[in-house]
């Protein structure tokens, strides 16, 4: 189950996800917005993360007008590693090397080909573990207030 959240800037995006979602019969819940009304994005940001981090959820996917905005509210739920992508490179490793939980997209910054291009990547691709499971767990240890140096 993958959540679904926009403000109102990402909304249209957030639409042509849902389209390439039902196409591949991928199962989401939105957590809106559910128009194009002005929205604040750390709301939907909130909403979807809890639904990661509680275990309903497998990933997010969130979308705004660059992406940047609801991926730094997303960060700030603990548990949540969330990546800002606009290339396909950075989706794919943002899931191989970081275990990317949660996608950000700018409706602004990408058209809605290369989102989904970029979503089938993130889906797809397993996190690879081994070194890079070393350095992910830092990253959750900065979170839990550890110091690493
Ligand atoms: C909304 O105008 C815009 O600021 C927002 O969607 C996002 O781009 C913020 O990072």
């Amino acid at each position: 189950m993958i959540a679904l959240g926009s403000d109102h800037a990402g909304f249209p995006l957030k639409e042509e996800i849902k389209k390439y979602l039902d196409e591949k019969n991928i199962e989401y819940t939105d957590v809106g917005c559910y128009s194009p009304e002005r929205f604040d994005y750390a709301i939907s940001a909130q909403k979807a993360c809890d639904k990661v981090v509680s275990g309903e959820c497998d990933r997010a996917i969130l979308c705004c007008g660059t992406g940047v905005g609801i991926s730094m509210a997303a960060n700030k739920v603990r548990g949540i590693r969330a990546c800002c992508c606009s290339d396909y490179f950075s989706a794919k490793y943002t899931r191989a090397h970081n275990d990317a939980n949660v996608l950000c997209l700018g409706d602004r910054v990408v058209g809605a080909g290369l989102a989904c291009e970029l979503v089938e990547v993130f889906l797809n691709t397993e996190f690879e573990g081994g070194r890079h499971l070393t350095r992910v767990n830092q990253i959750m240890a900065i979170e839990n207030g550890e110091k690493l140096y």
